[in-house]
């Protein structure tokens, strides 16, 4: 290892993030009692314009009135982009009102790293202005050519960032990719046209010590096209992916979950190993291959990830 290590900033269970538009309060209901790891209310791109205000005072009353936490939630809040001008109110009246019932803000569109130390520099008023002892966090969205141009920078913010999410729908209309769905992949491209993005995504991720999710899949009425991206993105490093329909919540569950039979693999890795340290060896094999401190790294990714899963 280089003396340079940044460890994982704040670990969190986030294999299936739930879109909920917050101008719908049944839906609210509904998604806290679902089986999504991660709940986001949303302010931003879900809501017209003449929804916004009361959608925020939705999302409020919703953080107040329901306990996520016991529900074994992560909740969080979609504000408004820096360019609107909704986007100070929601910092200020979500912040204060229920900033010790929300456990992250999840800030659009970010593309340089002043658009989260603008607010960073808020939330950190508000808290301490109210006495909070709670912190909340921040998570962005690369959506833009823009901020996937700054990406790495924008990991490196430190402060509050815990994860960055790719945007996909809004990174395609940004980079006038040449498709009007959402996420889906383009017949013409030989391969997975947003590989490279996502792949660049969460290198910047993993060597800041961040989470990496990936975004929505728009076409709820295809389980199998939403596994095959989420398992790509899992095949990449992501740990979980968004749902906009609650139908793909358990597709996500499934896919960023590690199958009985990894995790079993997993811990015969160790077992191996430990029995070749006993005898002075560094690797040892397992079935016909080669293991050694490298396999041992990536078998406590999956025990980690089982043992969290096992807790929620
Ligand atoms: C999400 O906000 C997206 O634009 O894909
Ligand atoms: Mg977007």
């Amino acid at each position: 290892m280089s003396h340079t290590l940044h460890p994982m900033r704040k670990a969190r269970l986030q294999r299936s993030e739930l879109a909920v538009p917050a101008s719908n309060p049944a839906m609210i209901d509904k998604a806290a009692d679902g089986p999504a790891d991660y709940v986001f209310l949303d302010l931003e791109d879900a809501i017209a314009p003449s929804e916004k205000v009361q959608a925020r005072k939705n999302a409020i009353q919703a953080l107040n009135d329901i306990d996520w936490r016991a529900k074994g939630k992560t909740v969080s809040v979609r504000i408004n982009g820096l360019d609107t001008h909704y986007m100070y109110r929601d910092v200020v009246d979500v912040m204060e009102q229920a900033g010790d019932k929300v456990d992250t803000l999840l800030v659009p569109k970010v593309a340089v790293t002043g658009d989260l130390y603008m607010v960073e520099a808020m939330v950190n008023q508000i808290e301490q202005a109210k006495g909070f002892t709670t912190r909340v966090g921040l998570e962005a969205l690369i959506e833009t050519a823009l901020g996937m141009a700054n990406v790495e920078a924008i990991a490196q913010f430190g402060g509050r960032l815990e994860a960055l999410h790719f945007g996909v729908a809004d990174f395609a209309a940004s980079m006038r990719a040449r498709t009007t769905n959402i996420g889906g992949l383009n017949p013409h491209y030989p391969g997975d046209q947003w590989h490279a993005s996502i792949s660049r995504m969460v290198v910047a991720c993993r060597a800041y010590g961040l989470r990496a999710i990936d975004g929505p899949f728009g076409d709820f009425s295809d389980p199998e096209g939403y596994k095959d991206g989420a398992r790509r993105a899992a095949a990449l490093g992501c740990e979980g992916k968004w749902a906009i329909h609650p139908s793909q919540i358990a597709l996500a569950n499934e896919v960023f979950s590690p199958p009985e039979a990894e995790v079993t693999r997993a811990r015969r890795i160790i077992e191996e190993l430990r029995k070749a340290e006993a005898q002075g060896k560094g690797a040892a094999q397992l079935d016909g291959r080669m293991i050694d401190a490298a396999s041992e790294r990536m078998a406590m990714n999956v025990l980690v990830l089982a043992d969290a899963i096992a807790a929620k």
